[in-house]
């Protein structure tokens, strides 16, 4: 097989749906619809979400979302954070509100996140949307667990009765992916901090899912022969290049399938957040022509 072969293309997928979301918006836009909007909220200049908010402005722009930014001072206080998104909550004119992760250590991320309407939590991150994926109903599915998987079906990856492994255990990205792979049939170890022997969890999985932040942190003889290979990670190096928390090329070799860094999971995390914030919008234009 062809190393190109066994590499799932991020851009290349994201890119195909993306054209098809541009397309849709424009059907909606031509019968006389309201465009799609999504707010985002962004507290502090933490300098990689100061970056994916604005990857995250460019592809809305791109397909034909309205995009919102709210931008505060590291400073803001809890109070005033959730007296802007009850104003958003309420407007009926946004569809989707996000507040990009991580906060301030002064503010409670569970409490702001849980106060934005479950109807309008564009990364799945409320309880009612995470219980609703854990009662195998999902409603919205956070962002990067839905990109692997829209990935993973586009390369025709056979998830049922898959052995997976997901090393890290986030709220953003294992916790949820483990209830995604659970929905596709997958037989799931989430691993964390306190898991003794992580070696021996990584060597057995037929699907690994790597999501902890440390640069390649993964090498050969992690993984099993022709595994598939996802990595989550999105390190900067010293000299300004970036990594995963895989090292690809000592990995490409032993494994069937896997994820580039930069090109894999990224533009698929936004491929899905373009998504979810279309899902909801199609479900309030619905609503609006009852009346
Ligand atoms: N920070 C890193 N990833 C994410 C994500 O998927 N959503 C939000 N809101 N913040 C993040």
């Amino acid at each position: 097989m062809k190393l190109t072969k066994k590499i799932m293309d991020g851009i290349k997928v994201s890119n195909f749906f993306k054209k098809k979301l541009k397309k849709t918006l424009l059907f909606y836009k031509n019968q006389g619809h309201r465009t799609p909007h999504l707010a985002v909220i962004l507290i502090g200049t933490n300098p990689a979400s100061l970056i994916y908010v604005q990857h995250k402005k460019l592809a809305c722009k791109n397909v034909g979302i309205k995009f919102v930014l709210y931008h505060f001072s590291k400073n803001i206080s809890e109070t005033s954070i959730l007296k802007k998104i009850n104003h958003l909550n309420n407007n009926d004119k946004i569809d989707a509100i996000l507040i990009q992760l991580p906060l301030p250590i002064h503010i409670n991320s569970a409490h702001i996140c849980n106060s934005i309407s479950p109807y309008k939590d564009v990364d799945g991150f409320h309880p009612y949307n995470i219980g609703s994926l854990c009662q195998k109903n999902p409603t919205i599915i956070p962002c990067t667990p839905r990109g692997i998987i829209t990935l993973m079906k586009f390369y025709d990856v056979p998830t049922y009765g898959l052995n997976s492994v997901i090393v890290g255990a986030s709220n953003i990205v294992g916790r949820p992916m483990n209830l995604a792979l659970l929905l596709h049939g997958c037989t799931t170890t989430v691993t964390h901090r306190f898991t003794k022997n992580l070696k021996e969890h990584t060597k057995k999985a037929e699907l690994l899912i790597v999501a902890i932040g440390k640069a390649e942190f993964v090498d050969s003889s992690w993984i099993k022969e022709k595994s598939i290979i996802i990595d989550v990670g999105i390190n900067k190096q010293n000299d300004g290049s970036i990594v995963g928390d895989v090292k690809f090329k000592s990995v490409i070799k032993k494994a069937s399938l896997i994820t580039p860094v930069p090109g894999g999971i990224g533009p698929m995390t936004i491929l899905s957040l373009l998504q979810n914030t279309i899902d909801i919008y199609k479900k309030n234009i619905k609503k609006y022509l009852k009346y």
